[in-house]
């Protein structure tokens, strides 16, 4: 390294410092959730000892029954309860042409996808090209696994 200027030792640094960066934590512009009290919750999903309740917006139950699209800034939330206890929160979050900050092979629509820590920083190991690229998968289903029962607890709340 003796060798090296400044300047050549700086961009190695830098370069290795961006790879690393690029690999891990990827801050987008879903926001951690702050009025999950207000949301509702729609249906529970049980995966051994993890307990998953999915939660969303009034807004976006009423915009689904009238046949409309979920509005901008509708979050849907994944929060998982491991012996009672909040463990993490997963959510996905839609925006006006969000989509276009991601190249077209992993955009899911406009929704963009994070994991939360319950005090509201990421998981830095987190890259969530992964979850887009597993809800691809639902693009009939505004990208989301528990669609259907989300349209159930809207029949059932109209009939009550
Ligand atoms: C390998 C596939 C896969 C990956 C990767 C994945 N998910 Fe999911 N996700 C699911 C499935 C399946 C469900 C339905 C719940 C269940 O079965 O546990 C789900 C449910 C959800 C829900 C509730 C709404 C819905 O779709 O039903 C949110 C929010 C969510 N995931 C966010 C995320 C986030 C954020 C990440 C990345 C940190 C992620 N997911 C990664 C498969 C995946």
């Amino acid at each position: 390294m003796s060798n090296f200027t400044i300047s050549q030792r700086t961009c190695i640094s830098l370069f290795f410092i961006l790879s690393a960066a690029s690999s891990i934590a990827e801050p987008n512009r879903v926001e951690f959730p702050k009025n999950i009290d207000s949301l509702i919750h729609y249906t529970t999903v049980n995966r051994g000892d993890i307990t998953e309740h999915m939660l969303t917006s009034k807004e976006a139950l009423n915009a689904i029954e009238q046949g409309q699209e979920m509005p901008n800034g509708t979050q849907v939330i994944l929060a998982d309860y491991r012996d009672n206890e909040i463990y993490r929160y997963f959510v996905m979050q839609k925006g006006a042409n969000w989509g276009d900050d991601y190249p077209t092979y992993r955009q899911t629509a406009d929704w963009q996808f994070q994991w939360y820590w319950p005090d509201g920083s990421i998981n830095v190991n987190e890259n969530t090209e992964r979850c887009q690229s597993c809800h691809q998968s639902r693009d009939n289903a505004n990208y989301m696994f528990t669609y259907s029962d989300l349209k159930a607890y809207i029949e059932r709340r109209r009939e009550d």
